[in-house]
């Protein structure tokens, strides 16, 4: 039986970069989730029949909500339903599941790298049917429905059972519980030479993967000890918990600071990575060494061909415009393609359709390639794997005869989390007013040589984005950009980006904060980060 209910609309759902985030009361407020669900399911057209696709992070609400979406998805007329057993599905196995079954489109159930439990955050993402994540025309049509919505949908009757594989019936519609590894496994064979990954660990490679209490445990006990040999031990904090733990699931310098410390240590392993919340994202450290996602993404752009999937040359590379301009130079070096696109998977998703690039890769700790239409963060770990059985060397001698050959590029990013909205708007505010003046004035010691406001221009669609960051280019190539979070759920995150190439190799053993010193110095010359924030320093620093 399928029942109308009555809603007024929620003002704040907004869909931010990834999707809308929300702290788990909000999702919890009666007809919060329901509203935002019918809104997505009433800016489509022509899903009627047709299979939706729905999983999560398995982070605290996760189940609720998958038993809600399949009720409304049911009462809308979606014609069949996968959901991943137990509620879970990592994000790139999402995208693969939404593909290779030709669904309609998916709805992921994350916020990413973001805390979970009761009070934590919670997030809901609508994807297409290449796979990835909605257009912006889609999510803001989704906005504008929200605004307006006056009911919603949903199908009576008993929960789906999520932890027995098997076909259901729901209200006249298939629930499908499917295994959320194998055919995710499946597709990494496609791609890499797991015989001669599998030779490399044998041979004593030792490989660390902390799963931080997220949903890529179960894909890395599978992937990396069940068919790879990695030694089940080194794959730390592999369960998934609804809270990870009590940790942040972000595999950056902070919160996966053990790993660093592990990694730098006397018995470090000769390869370490870890993973986020959903799946996406990676962080990649080799012994004494951490590769910067920026670094990271050049570097798979330089050796990818190395690995059976890319074996015939890549088709361009992407970047999001904040990401070190590190890998521009391997594509010009490959004579390819490259793309500078807004902060966000969902600008890729035009280019790899398009067949205009085959890596993409941001700052953010995401890198991914045309096999999905999401940042994969195993499918990252499994070809740094496939590039070190191929070329034999450390990750140290790969990297430095990487920016041997192409120069370093220093890259650095300061967050300033949960600061004042209406102080972070009139920081960037302040910035944007002088921008067209900037231009020959001095910011410390660095005379600005250009600025302005980043402007989007997909080549595919020829839609245009505006507003994605103000960046600022210094005499030398040095590059400073400014830019607020669109992910974060209290408050605003000030990011800000800086980097500077150095080619000469005597000069790439710096450490990174000191070789940007006069970047950080024009920063906050620039924009008085200080004066307005009232913090000294910032919160993260990656
Ligand atoms: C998510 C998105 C990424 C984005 C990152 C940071 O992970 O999928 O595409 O780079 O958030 O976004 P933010 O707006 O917080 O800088
Ligand atoms: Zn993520």
């Amino acid at each position: 039986m399928i029942r109308t209910h009555s809603v007024t609309p929620f003002k704040d759902q907004k869909p931010g970069t990834s999707g809308l985030r929300k702290k788990v009361p909000v999702f919890q407020t009666p007809g919060y989730t329901e509203a935002f669900i019918q809104s997505v399911f009433d800016s489509l057209d022509g899903f009627r029949g047709k299979t939706l696709v729905i999983g999560g992070d398995g982070r605290f609400y996760n189940r609720e909500v998958i038993q809600t979406a399949i009720a409304m998805a049911a009462a809308n007329g979606f014609g069949r339903v996968l959901v991943g057993q137990g509620g879970i599905l990592s994000t790139p196995a999402a995208s693969h599941l939404i593909r290779k079954s030709g669904a309609f489109g998916g709805l992921i159930l994350s916020a990413s790298h973001n805390p979970g439990g009761p009070t934590e955050d919670f997030g809901i993402k609508y994807n297409i049917g290449n796979g990835g994540p909605a257009p912006e025309q889609i999510t803001e049509a989704i906005y504008a429905r929200s605004q307006v919505i006056d009911r919603y949908l949903i199908a009576e009757g008993d929960p789906v059972n999520l932890d027995s594989l098997g076909t259901f019936e729901r209200a006249g519609m298939t629930v499908e519980v499917i295994d959320p590894v194998s055919d995710y496994a499946a597709l990494m064979e496609t791609l890499f030479d797991f015989d001669a990954i599998r030779d490399l660990i044998k041979g004593g490679f030792r490989v660390t993967f902390d799963a931080m209490h997220a949903v890529t445990g179960p894909y890395a006990t599978e992937i990396l000890v069940n068919r790879l040999g990695v030694d089940p031990a080194s794959v730390l904090n592999a369960t998934p918990l609804e809270d990870f733990g009590g940790h942040h699931p972000d595999p950056n310098l902070v919160h996966a600071k053990h790993l660093l410390d592990l990694m730098m240590g006397p018995d470090a392993p000769d390869f370490g990575a870890a993973s986020d919340g959903d799946g996406d994202r990676n962080l990649i450290i080799g012994r004494g060494i951490f590769v910067t996602p920026s670094d990271s993404l050049a570097l798979l752009a330089a050796n990818a061909h190395l690995a059976p999937g890319y074996k015939d040359g890549l088709k361009g590379v992407a970047r999001s415009m904040p990401t070190s301009g590190a890998a521009d130079r391997v594509a010009e070096k490959l004579g390819i393609e490259m793309h500078e696109t807004p902060t966000g998977w969902k600008f890729f998703g035009n280019l790899l359709d398009a067949g205009r690039c085959t890596i993409c890769g941001e700052e953010s700790a995401g890198t991914g390639s045309d096999h999905v239409r999401e940042k994969d963060g195993l499918w990252a770990v499994l070809l740094w794997l496939n590039i070190l059985a191929v070329r034999k060397q450390s990750v140290m001698e790969i990297v430095e005869k990487h920016w041997a050959e192409y120069g370093r590029t220093y890259y650095s990013r300061h967050d300033y989390e949960a600061i004042d909205t209406d102080k972070a708007n009139g920081l960037m505010a302040a910035i944007e007013g002088k921008l067209d003046s900037l231009a020959g004035t001095r910011q410390g010691a660095l005379t600005v040589e250009k600025a302005d406001s980043f402007t989007y221009h997909d080549p595919v669609d020829g839609s245009v984005s505006r507003n994605q960051g103000l960046r600022i280019f210094f005499e030398g190539g040095s590059r400073l950009v400014f830019r607020l979070s669109g992910t974060g759920t209290s408050g605003a995150t000030l990011r800000v980006y800086m980097e500077r190439h150095e080619p000469d190799p005597a000069r790439h053993g710096q450490e990174t904060q000191a070789a940007l010193a006069p970047v950080i110095a024009a920063a906050q010359a620039l924009a008085g980060i200080r004066e307005w924030t009232g913090r000294d320093a910032p919160t993260v620093i990656t």
